[in-house]
């Protein structure tokens, strides 16, 4: 078979066999099919997309091309959540410990930080001795232990998707529904839970601008996730503005144990996404019946202090200092050099946000990486104080910097002033949530 042909066959609208996607895909982690010939497939599929089949395919094959997780010994249904990447989204640090402390079992490989979208191990790692370079063993007995652990990807799980993601990111090839959904399925199906519960993020600081767009990816990849065997749901939210008002590493640490200490109102975005995630991986568990039953279980643990106590297990579990799983001491891990307050330019009523713009300017600030190398400064990024369709005023801070680095700081004023559009008449209420998508 000649790699040549299967490209011309997906060139020309082919519908490309399993015998033809392992040739092209284990060819490239084996170093034999060269990058352009790889390339220019990826750009076809751009192109000509790919049936359910086919996507089901490279999905199965990108999973098995490195090493997979099994986490059958742990007893029970093992369940997943995976956000497609937002601004302020620091859902895992509260959802995880919740269900965990409502009986379900949360065994969850994380990723880093991409662009302008933090990453939970990031966040893990601004807690004071945190390891999250788990060996396997080690992790499924913090999760037996506990119900709940949150560790890096292990060394060799999905290689493929490693060198296609890096090849997308230089041939402008990330934006393919069925290369998205093949590349979060094959890394969630290969950490083996049995049942995952997905966050597609649409707006401007996502992959999918529209939500007709994530709908689509959404629908997909519970779809794949089904025909692998695997219980899989989604829900769509919005991510036009961060997700909650902090932004960056120990400051979304500090926002979570918040969350979890009681000391965020149960209304705000960031809580009531939690519970929604945290319902559906309980209705997944087989835990609760109903979404209803699933959030106030959840809220009965938040109010308890539950959630907070299964947090600071697993940081202590994971070689953290978990006395600054708490709201009085986790501040600590907040301090900078300058606290800078950035104003509004005009009065009026904040009518849109760039959930992306807010997201680089606290990358800027040093809370991201820029390059993979880059190293974090785990203190800083931004809170925010303001939310879509609030008033504003010059006279009132639309959101703080925590500062040590000031060489971006300008530009990253800039990026926030320019992330804002003000209005003089209040704008209609955006939804949070738009649809949940089942098999
Ligand atoms: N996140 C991933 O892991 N892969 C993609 O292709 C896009 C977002
Ligand atoms: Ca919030």
């Amino acid at each position: 078979m000649r790699i040549v042909d299967i490209i011309e066959k997906k060139r020309d609208g082919g519908e490309l066999n399993r015998e033809e996607i392992k040739e092209l895909i284990l060819g490239y982690v084996q170093e034999q099919v060269p990058d352009y010939q790889v390339a220019a497939f990826l750009m076809a599929v751009v192109f000509r997309g790919m049936t359910d089949r086919e996507t089901a395919i490279l999905t199965d094959v990108m999973m098995h091309s490195g090493d997979t997780v099994d986490l059958s010994p742990l007893p029970g249904i093992k369940v997943d959540k995976h956000s497609t990447g937002g601004v302020g989204d620091t859902t895992t640090l509260i959802v995880a410990p919740l269900v965990a402390a409502c009986g379900g079992t949360v065994a969850k490989m994380s990723g880093r930080g991409l662009g302008h979208t933090g990453g939970t191990l990031d966040k893990l790692e601004s807690i004071p001795g945190v390891n999250i370079e788990q060996p396997l063993d080690r992790f499924m007995d913090i999760v037996r232990k506990n119900g709940l652990a949150v560790i890096g990807q292990s060394g060799n799980l999905v290689p493929a998707d490693k060198k296609l993601y890096a090849l997308r990111d230089v041939t402008a090839t990330i934006g393919s529904t069925p290369l998205i959904a093949s590349s979060v399925m094959s890394k969630k199906l290969a950490a083996g839970a049995d049942a995952i519960v997905l966050d597609v993020k649409v707006g401007s600081g996502a992959f999918m601008r529209t939500v007709e767009d994530a709908k689509r990816l959404a629908s997909l990849m519970v779809r794949i996730g089904a025909h692998l065997g695997r219980r899989c749901e989604a829900i769509i939210t919005d991510m036009n503005q961060p997700l909650g008002l902090a932004v960056g590493n120990a400051l979304e640490v500090q926002e979570a144990v918040n969350v979890l200490s009681g000391l965020v109102p149960e209304d705000e975005p960031l809580v009531e996404v939690s519970l929604l995630l945290g319902a559906h991986m309980l209705m997944l568990s087989n835990i609760v019946s109903t979404e209803e039953e699933g959030k106030e279980k959840l809220l009965q643990a938040l109010r308890s202090g539950a959630g907070l106590m299964k947090l600071r297990r697993m940081i202590e579990a994971m070689g953290g200092d978990p006395a600054y799983i708490d709201a009085n001491r986790i501040k600590e891990l907040c301090q900078v050099r300058k606290q800078v307050k950035v104003y509004p330019l005009q009065d009026g009523y904040l009518s849109g946000l760039v959930a992306e713009k807010i997201g680089i300017a606290s990358q800027m600030l040093g809370a991201g990486r820029a390059k993979k190398e880059d190293r974090i400064d785990p203190a800083v990024g931004l809170i925010m104080h303001k939310r879509v369709g609030d008033p504003v005023s010059v006279q009132e801070p639309f959101c703080t910097l925590y500062v040590n680095d000031e060489s971006h700081l300008e530009e990253a004023i800039e990026l926030l002033h320019e992330s804002m559009t003000i209005s003089t008449d209040k704008p209609e209420p955006a939804p949070l949530v738009y649809a949940i998508v089942k098999e």
